[in-house]
């Protein structure tokens, strides 16, 4: 029962999750098939044990129809008779001709048939002779009805022998074959039981790829779409680099002739005051007015802080250009303090300190490195995104903790003869283990929607391992900091 409850349940999962086409499936395990078969061997064993109790009863009434000295009674004993050998006789039929309004449709087996009608049994013709008997007994009158009527002896002697063990012979006989036939049945349930619960498995397996493939589409066009974003950020940085240079240019140029110049023109003014110690009253008003000391001194400071800031720009846009580079289809030898620098310098406004936030500083312990080959445009992502989240992480620990050092170390150095290591590390908030193991996860964010994505180290990872065949270690505790191990081929081949 409980095999048969699963075969029709995983069963319906086939048909279902269309594996098993249903016609198919009908083709080789048809229900309705195994219910008649059952059904069929049922009413035949039925039958023929009713065939053999009928035998005996007739034969028990054919002894009370010869005992009886009542009129009545014999009269209602030959009706019996008739209707139980009418009864008997339609058996047989049925038995033998298959009927199927009694669910028999399938014909006898030949070792059945061999019982009906072939020596030694030949059951068939003894059924007949018996039968013909009883209708030859009911016939007898009253007055000559005896316990030596030949016909009584005949019935009383094959109801107790032949008949009788030859009906036991061909009852046994179909219980032996729906035995094997049931047998047989369940044999072939359980075949199609292991083949559904085989191709339940496939099923589910092919499940689950198709869930890793979509996982993975998924995965790959956030990626696609994050460097999409990055490729387009690197070439506006490259137009507003080639727009800003040149006056930039223009004016840290002309900086140092204006520098020269203003000097000139207040060493002449010195050499007038000297020679014309006596002013007319209009100059001398003038100086007053324009408050001529503290212009001769204030003016070099002007000029040289202008100069200052004119660096100031030159350098950021140095490292936008840096920066901007994201030529992905050819490695260079990269100098990665350049590209350290660059992200630093971009990232200022956000390292300076904001009205809830202290400055962060940032401490430089850079080794003595060799040019690394690389994608320049890949590791300035790379730098990027990882001090991008040690200033986030540097943001919540302040939140926390007003008073926090908020401290970001970058360290280069060699790991090796062909290695170099970088280490960017924060006293940030950290991570708890749970946050720790779940990180390079895509779309895993512990940050609020708009300022989390979740990509960041999982691109930093595939960019690292995968196509610079470079490691990536983290240590962190929570509430102490954390820091990120970088190790790279100098060389990639
Ligand atoms: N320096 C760090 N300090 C503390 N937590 C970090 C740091 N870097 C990454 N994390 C944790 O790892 C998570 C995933 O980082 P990331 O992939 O860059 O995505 P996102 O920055 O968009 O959240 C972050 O949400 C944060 O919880
Ligand atoms: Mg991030």
């Amino acid at each position: 029962m409980a095999l048969k409850s699963c075969v029709s349940r995983s069963y319906r999962h086939l048909v279902e999750s269309g594996v098993l086409p249903m016609a198919a499936l009908s083709n080789y395990f048809n229900l309705e098939e195994i219910t008649t078969a059952r059904k069929i061997s049922a009413a035949v064993i039925n039958i023929s044990g009713r065939q053999r109790m009928l035998s005996q009863r007739t034969a028990f009434f054919c002894m009370r129809l010869v005992c009886s000295q009542n009129g009545l009674e014999r009269a209602k004993l030959r009706v019996n008779l008739l209707e139980a050998i009418e009864l008997m006789e339609k058996s047989h039929r049925d038995l033998i001709n298959t009927d199927s309004s009694i669910n028999l449709v399938s014909s006898s087996s030949s070792t059945v048939k061999a019982m009906y009608f072939e020596a030694p049994l030949y059951l068939d013709k003894q059924i007949r002779e018996y039968i013909d008997r009883i209708k030859a007994l009911v016939q007898v009158p009253d007055a000559e009805l005896m316990l030596e009527n030949p016909h009584l002896l005949y019935i009383v002697e094959a109801a107790g022998g032949d008949l009788l063990e030859a009906f036991d012979a061909v009852v046994s006989q179909y219980q032996q074959e729906s035995e094997i036939e049931q047998f047989e049945i369940d044999l072939k349930q359980v075949e199609l039981y292991q083949e559904s619960c085989a191709a339940t498995s496939k099923a589910e397996a092919q499940a689950a790829q198709l869930d890793r493939a979509l996982c993975e589409l998924k995965q790959t066009q956030a990626q696609l779409l994050h460097s999409e974003k990055m490729s387009s950020l690197g070439a506006l940085m490259a137009s507003i680099v080639h727009e800003i240079n040149n006056p930039v240019s223009f004016i840290y140029g002309n900086l140092s002739h204006a520098a020269i110049y203003t000097q000139d023109l207040l060493n002449l003014l010195c050499l007038y005051q000297e020679c014309y110690p006596n002013p007319c009253p209009e100059i001398t008003a003038k100086i007053e007015e324009i408050d001529l000391d503290f212009l001769v001194e204030d003016l070099p400071k002007v000029i040289s802080s202008m100069r200052m800031g004119s660096n100031r720009i030159r350098e950021i846009v140095k490292s936008m250009g840096n920066f901007s580079r994201t030529d992905n289809s050819n490695m260079t030898m990269c100098d990665l303090h350049d590209s350290i620098d660059s992200t630093v310098l971009i990232l200022r406004n956000r390292l300076n300190s904001q009205i809830d936030r202290r400055d962060i500083q940032v401490i430089k312990n850079y080794g003595n490195l060799p040019p690394v080959e690389c994608y320049s445009g890949q590791l300035n992502q790379v730098f990027m995104n990882l001090i991008t989240n040690a200033i986030d992480a540097l943001d919540d620990a302040s939140q926390n903790e007003p008073y926090a050092t908020l401290k970001i170390s970058i360290t280069t150095e060699l790991a090796g003869p062909d290695r170099v290591r970088v280490r960017i590390a924060d006293t940030g908030v950290g991570m708890t283990p749970q946050i720790k193991e779940r990180m390079f996860e895509q779309f895993f964010t512990t940050k609020e929607i708009g300022k989390g994505t979740g990509l960041g180290l999982s691109i930093v990872y595939k960019i690292l391992v995968e196509n610079h065949r470079g490691t990536l270690r983290c240590e962190s505790e929570p509430c102490k900091g954390t820091e990120f191990i970088i190790e790279l081929p100098i060389q990639q081949t």
